[in-house]
């Protein structure tokens, strides 16, 4: 059955996309934790651009198990046609949804007229949502921020129109402007006035760091995309879908406990890649990782200098090691 925003159960879970981080191996990671089937995973972005160009690099990050359903993958680039082309060749993999990044602040990006610097191009954006979910029988989705320089209501409301009339099923909505990329604190309040004017589809999105956060914020939108809590820290998505459905999931503590999984990432991390780069990839995780206990700190530098598999399973052994000691 093909996926569809309309049809998925309410509240969503979505893992951000995040470029260098949300990689197949992170969402298989994941996806792993117990009661996040209906967890939604977000790819990095990819260039339609490159993909068209036919750049190694970007198909294998087109690469995904099926254990990572519904994934939606993220698209970024200007040019319609370009859209389509890449859209098709997803849609061909089996993903569930495709979205079109309309939010990347940096100026790698911006300076090609990509990613939020669309919020300056209301009509090409739409142009691109149109030409892309006419092309597609999957859902298509935009994820954005409150504005380029700075938010302005009418405005606002213009962009989340146009690209929803355009035919986008969903809207992720990132409550700062581009200016302010990451600094200051995410304002909610235009993510609930879209959701009121427009009555589409909408994660909110911005500074959730807890269950608790994740509660407050719901409010009368249709879920929330969580992204740099959970670096280091998978199993935050897992205890926000558990209180979304009104249980408790019980999260390790202990980097003990914590280990299983994160040796699980590793090996998917090298699973069918270049060992070495994938280890090296890997390194600002297992940073995030290891913490939270004494010597952690000796061991993130150990990790830091391993370039194999077998390297940072040596690693892993010496700490567990140690805390089954104590
Ligand atoms: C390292 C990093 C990479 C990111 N890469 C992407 C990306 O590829 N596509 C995207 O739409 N947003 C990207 N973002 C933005 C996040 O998806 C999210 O909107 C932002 O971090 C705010 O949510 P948070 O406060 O939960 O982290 C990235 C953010 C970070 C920190």
């Amino acid at each position: 059955m093909k996926f569809s925003w309309d049809a998925f159960p309410k509240p969503i879970v979505a893992l951000a996309p995040m470029a260098g981080y949300t990689d197949s191996a992170y969402r298989r990671a994941v996806k792993l934790l117990p009661g996040t089937e209906g967890v939604v995973c977000f790819s990095e972005l990819t260039s339609v651009a490159a993909i068209h160009h036919g750049s190694k690099e970007s198909y294998r990050m087109l690469g995904w198990h099926p254990d990572e359903f519904p994934l939606i993958m993220q698209l970024f680039g200007k040019e319609p046609e370009f859209f389509v082309e890449s859209g098709k060749i997803l849609e061909d993999m089996g993903i569930a949804g495709i979205d079109i990044n309309m939010g990347c602040p940096t100026c790698k990006v911006t300076s090609n007229e990509c990613g939020s610097a669309l919020l300056k191009s209301p009509q090409l954006a739409a142009e691109i949502v149109y030409n892309l979910s006419r092309a597609v029988s999957v859902p298509v989705s935009v994820k954005t921020r409150l504005g380029y320089e700075c938010y302005d209501e009418k405005r606002f409301l213009g962009f989340c129109t146009g690209v929803v009339d355009a035919g986008a099923k969903l809207l992720s909505l990132h409550g700062r402007t581009r200016t302010q990329a990451f600094s200051g604190e995410a304002n909610w309040d235009p993510i609930y006035l879209v959701k009121k004017e427009l009555g589409v589809t909408i994660l909110g999105n911005g500074d959730i760091k807890s269950v608790a956060d994740a509660q407050m914020r719901l409010g009368t939108l249709d879920g929330v995309m969580i992204g740099r809590a959970t670096m280091g820290d998978p199993w935050l998505i897992a205890e926000i879908a558990a209180a979304f459905r009104g249980e408790k999931y019980v999260r390790p503590v202990s980097m003990l406990e914590k280990l299983p999984l994160v040796r699980q990432h590793v090996r998917f991390a090298v699973e069918g890649s270049n060992e070495v780069k994938a280890i090296r990839e890997l390194r600002k995780h297992l940073a995030s990782y290891i913490k939270g206990f004494e010597g952690a700190k000796m061991y993130v530098e150990k990790v830091m200098k391993c370039d194999t598999l077998a390297a940072v399973e040596v690693v892993f052994d010496e700490i567990e090691e140690v805390l089954k000691l104590k």
